[in-house]
């Protein structure tokens, strides 16, 4: 098939593009390179840098392109800056998906794979959460990413655009060559954060809260193997082309880790000791967060396949180790 990958030189994107060059598919890439890398771009794919929020461009791209399904990665993801400047989230997440639909329509491209994210569910109702549980999104990213699905939901409707919607949980890992891994600019995330503690980058991870109602007072998180995320990009754009309605699904292992198991793990991984200190809950963290994907492992025959958390770590241990200023060390 040909896929035009929207933030192919992202974390979870690129990865993706790796995936399906793996399995013979064709790949062009559009991304802006913001909070992407051109070093993660796979060298089989074929480039286009610019903006989905620029419809001459995505018109350009897809005037030349012939493309049979699109997967669209292109999002700013960070929920604390969503809450201090919500107006970018607005404007990268909704307007640039409107673009991208807009012509999309106009090319008669009607099939697409969109990231979504547990952020849609919020403080949730029960665990592991379903897909019909309530969304009430206690953050802009969250805000923007339901806004995104129910664009998706419209624009079905009215034109026959199909979609699957791809809700994470807590993406990590990172692909088994080591020629990429998570590398953001600005790094918020727990794993590749407790790693700069070995690489003398950082002299101790901080746990943020532990008086919440769980084993040890730590919140509990879904980790997923970014690898395991790509294949089902992959298995949803199969279900699409096959002649599926436009659906949604949970991504996660079913299995909760708290924060200081993550980081005895990372211990064991490392053989290092990994200080730890203690401060104060992080705004909006809900205490639990755990997915049931049993819908994705019925309708799209997913399975995970590194559910391992000490593999998840190995993995992102071997990329960080190897290159422990991201993708400037390549
Ligand atoms: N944490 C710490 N210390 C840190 C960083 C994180 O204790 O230095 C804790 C957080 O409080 C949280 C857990 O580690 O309990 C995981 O935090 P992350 O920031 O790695 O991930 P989140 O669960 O906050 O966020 C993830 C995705 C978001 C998505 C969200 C859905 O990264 O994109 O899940 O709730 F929106």
């Amino acid at each position: 098939m040909n896929i035009l990958v929207l933030g192919g030189a992202g974390y979870i994107g690129s990865h993706t593009v790796y995936e399906l060059i793996d399995k013979g598919h064709e790949v062009v890439i559009i991304d802006n390179l913001e909070t992407g890398h051109k070093e993660a771009v796979h060298k089989k794919a074929r480039f286009y840098e610019g903006d989905i929020r620029d419809r001459a461009f995505v018109d350009y791209v897809l005037d030349n392109e012939k493309v049979d399904a699109v997967i669209h990665f292109a999002a700013n993801s960070l929920v604390g800056e969503s809450m201090v400047d919500p107006l970018k989230y607005y404007d990268n997440n909704l307007c640039g998906t409107k673009v991208l639909l807009e012509s999309m329509i106009a090319h008669d491209v009607k099939k697409i794979v969109f990231s979504s994210t547990a952020a849609t569910y919020g403080e949730p109702e029960r665990i592991p959460i379903l897909e019909e549980d309530k969304t009430e999104p206690t953050n802009t990213y969250g805000e923007t990413k339901l806004s995104m699905e129910k664009m998706f939901k419209w624009t079905d409707r009215a034109h026959g655009l199909k979609y699957v919607s791809l809700r994470y949980f807590n993406a990590c890992g990172a692909h088994k060559s080591g020629m990429i891994g998570e590398a953001h600019k600005q790094e918020t995330h727990l794993i590749p954060l407790i790693l700069q503690v070995p690489l003398k980058q950082r002299e101790a991870i901080t746990i943020f809260g532990e008086d919440y109602d769980t084993k040890d007072g730590t919140c509990i998180r879904d980790y997923i193997h970014v690898t395991d995320l790509a294949q089902a990009h992959i298995l949803a754009v199969e279900y699409l082309m096959k002649g599926n309605d436009s659906n949604i699904f949970n991504l996660g292992n079913g299995i909760g880790f708290t924060v200081k198991e993550v980081i005895d793990t990372a211990r064991k991984v490392t053989k290092e000791e990994i200080k730890a200190v203690v401060s104060k809950r992080r705004a909006g963290d809900p205490a639990k967060l755990i997915a049931s994907s049993d819908k994705a492992k019925t309708i799209l025959g997913w399975k995970p396949e590194h559910a391992d958390l000490e593999e998840i770590i190995a993995d992102a241990w071997r990329w960080h180790k190897a290159h422990p200023q991201g993708f400037q060390s390549i």
